[in-house]
């Protein structure tokens, strides 16, 4: 489903973020990507939604070359991916509701199905009471569960998050991540990056570790005992 080979990336001809990445995702996976700050992780993502082209290799997501797609084909092509973005990027002029409509209002969802969906969602994350707040009126942690609420209310076949729960606590995190394993388990392929290692080491899986831009690491991780 998810194919990189032989990708490299250098950013303005001087940063090479990565180097002769090879990776194969298959539908349905749960896979985490962890490494240091700096390793290449969000550099992934950023390939893998066509915000940047691999300077070599190929990008393959369901059988479309990601780099070779037209200008016209990529609004179309990213519909299929729920992103939350380690910066959130939601849209400050759009209150928390809105913030999440927005996305199915884009596929153009029926206005019926919207009034279901996104007070449920919402509900979700423990976000109904900041339904009329802007994102700027709202916490780091309640601006992430936006992201979150965001990239999952479409029901895409792929999510990528990028360290949805570095900025929540331990207690939330632990939920999040357990929100994406339900998810994972209906069948969505989900990627998720983190830095937090002892999260992984604890909820075990794929995991796949980045450094200086290389897999280094690529395989399942047992989950850590519980006493
Ligand atoms: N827009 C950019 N222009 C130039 N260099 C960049 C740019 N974005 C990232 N880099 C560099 O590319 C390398 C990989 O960055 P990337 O953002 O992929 O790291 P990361 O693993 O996501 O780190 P973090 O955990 O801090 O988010 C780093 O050396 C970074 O400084
Ligand atoms: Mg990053």
């Amino acid at each position: 489903m998810i194919d990189l080979s032989n990708v490299s990336l250098k950013y303005d001809n001087k940063t090479t973020a990565l180097q002769n990445v090879n990776l194969s995702i298959d539908s349905g996976e749960f896979v985490f990507i962890v490494g240091a700050s700096g390793a290449g992780k969000s550099s992934i993502i950023k390939l893998l939604l066509r915000e940047k082209v691999a300077t070599t290799g190929i990008v393959s997501v369901n059988g479309a070359n990601v780099g070779r797609l037209k200008q016209h084909q990529i609004p179309l092509y990213r519909r299929k991916l729920g992103v939350v973005f380690q910066d959130f990027r939601l849209i400050p002029n759009l209150n928390v509701y809105d913030n999440v409509a927005f996305s199915l209002r884009v596929t153009n969802s029926s206005n019926k199905f919207i009034r279901n969906r996104v007070p449920y969602i919402l509900n979700l994350m423990g976000l109904e009471h900041k339904a009329k707040s802007f994102p700027n009126e709202i916490s780091g942690g309640e601006q992430q569960r936006v992201a979150l609420a965001r990239a999952i209310v479409n029901d895409p076949p792929i999510i990528i998050a990028d360290e949805p729960t570095g900025n929540v606590d331990p207690e939330l995190s632990h939920e999040i991540l357990e929100l994406l394993q339900g998810i994972n388990q209906c069948g969505t392929t989900v990627i998720m990056v983190t830095h937090e290692q002892d999260m992984v080491k604890r909820f075990g899986g794929r995991t796949i570790t980045i450094d200086n831009g290389r897999v280094v690491f690529d395989d399942v991780i047992l989950p850590a005992g519980r006493g």
